[in-house]
């Protein structure tokens, strides 16, 4: 399968996109025995978008490291540099949290007219997030990404935006590519989130910056907060207000002070949980291994995988408890054995929305039946994951059951048959979910493209071959 990745490539992205198509192949994974080694997980892409655009949106000099060096990150920086911001790569190496990333921002409301188009790759965070600060701006902008992105619904961000005063002109419910007539003259709103989306959330913030008075965001059902915790490091007010009468367990009401002067900062990111989950899950799968992932970020509402898991009986523990950067960070040790189906709270949903392809190859390994509930977002993602997890299960002989928003996964404790071919659809949790069945299943499993799986974790095949995997190309 080619990958459609739109046009326009801004030069620092165009490179990225290169060096990218040299890896883009279809890849198996073999059976493997247990797996055993300590690694690093690779940063947080969440912390990493917002680390580049409060970076871009505070005066002075912000440092990163750790920043996640994948293809929907650099897709971010692009769009900040041709908004005006100077960012920067050095190389150097850095001890313990990598390499150095300087942005030298323009300020809250102080970015340029872009000259060209913004090609956001197949980055989601980067389209919602950007889009609440190109709104706020004083300018037209033109927002567009590859067949994936080009899919996804926008107007989750469009509405509560057009209702501060942003224009709006896209395809058919506002996807990409998308014209955003920005304004300097925003209103202040109070927005309740009609979906359990950071995103949403995080693109109201964004465009309460640079509007006067207080923008108001109501959360029925949390969602991950990276967004609140920067702000403030940044030095923005912003006030959290548990109301779990008006709106059950966990509501907020999450205001931001518009007008801030956000100053540059040092961030170190954490390692990404979400990535974690695929080393964590392999071998938690794989009788007799024994693998420590280094400096993963166990933010409550990104944890909720690490709670499922331990409910099926797999055995992990999280080591070396420290904050890095105003996160929760642990070293998990994770060591296989065989898991239990189980039903999945659908309330935990949010805290692991982007681990249920992976969660479903652990359910499709374990004993007895697995059930995943509340899933209707998974719908929007990369692709359709519902779909896609679905169509990989039926080719690796899997039995389950799909449902509009929820899947069903019957294990038997045996190995899976495997064998299949799996169809990525431009989605890197699907192709790197499928690999880790083929390192458990009685037959390999193959994946067409597995070049998406640079959008967030570059090196993927290499790490988990160094723990005892088999994954090459095909
Ligand atoms: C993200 C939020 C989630 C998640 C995505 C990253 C973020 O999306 O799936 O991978 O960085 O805010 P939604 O906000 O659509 O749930």
């Amino acid at each position: 399968m080619v990958r459609d990745r739109g046009v326009a490539f801004l030069p620092p992205f165009r490179e990225a996109v290169l060096s990218l198509r040299a890896h883009s192949a279809k890849l198996v994974a073999r059976p493997a025995g247990r797996l055993q080694g300590r690694v690093c997980a690779p940063g947080d892409k969440s912390i990493s978008h917002r680390a580049l655009m409060f970076g871009a949106l505070a005066l002075g000099e912000t440092t990163v490291r750790g920043l996640l060096d994948g293809e929907d990150v650099l897709a971010t920086a692009a769009a900040l540099r041709a908004l005006g911001a100077e960012i920067t790569h050095v190389r150097d190496g850095g001890p313990l949290s990598g390499d150095l990333w300087r942005i030298r921002g323009f300020g809250v409301g102080g970015g340029r007219e872009p000259a060209d188009v913004l090609e956001l790759g197949n980055s989601g965070t980067s389209a919602r997030l950007l889009a609440g600060i190109l709104a706020s701006h004083p300018f037209t902008s033109i927002m567009t990404g590859d067949a994936s992105l080009r899919r996804r619904p926008m107007h989750r961000v469009i509405e509560p935006l057009t209702r501060m005063g942003g224009r709006f002109e896209g395809r058919e419910g506002g996807r990409l590519p998308l014209a955003i007539v920005g304004t300097d003259e925003m209103v202040p709103i109070e927005y309740r989130l009609p979906v359990a989306s950071a995103q949403v959330k995080s693109a109201i913030l964004l465009a309460g910056l640079n509007t006067a008075g207080e923008t108001t965001v109501v959360e029925p059902e949390p969602t991950r907060d990276h967004t609140e915790r920067m702000l403030r490091h940044f030095g923005a007010e912003v006030r959290v207000v548990l109301a779990p009468g008006e709106l059950g367990d966990g509501g907020k009401r999450i205001t931001v002070v518009g007008w801030p002067e956000l100053l540059g900062r040092d961030i170190v990111v954490p390692g990404d949980p979400s990535s974690a989950a695929f080393a964590v899950v392999a071998a938690a799968i794989r009788p007799g291994s024994d693998v420590t992932i280094e400096n993963v970020g166990v933010n409550p509402l990104r944890a909720g995988l690490y709670q499922t898991l331990r409910d099926m009986g797999a055995d992990i523990a999280f080591e070396n408890e420290r904050e890095v950067g105003g996160e929760p960070v642990a070293d998990l040790h994770v060591k296989g054995g065989v898991l239990k189906g189980v039903e999945v709270p659908p309330e935990r949903a949010p805290s692991m929305i982007d681990e249920y392809p992976i969660l479903a190859i652990a359910a499709a390994c374990a004993k007895g039946t697995t059930r995943m509930q509340g899933l209707a977002e998974l719908r929007a993602k990369e692709s359709d994951r519902l779909a896609s997890v679905s169509a990989g299960l039926f080719a690796n002989g899997v039995k389950h059951e799909m449902g509009l928003a929820d899947l069903v996964v019957h294990g038997t404790g045996a190995p899976p048959a495997g064998g299949g071919l799996v169809a990525t659809h431009l989605d890197h949790r699907i192709a790197m979910s499928f690999l880790v069945l083929g390192l458990a299943a009685r037959e390999p499993v193959a994946i067409d493209d597995g070049s998406p799986i640079e959008t967030s974790f570059p090196g993927f095949a290499q790490l988990m071959n160094g723990l005892g995997a088999r994954i090459e190309a095909a």
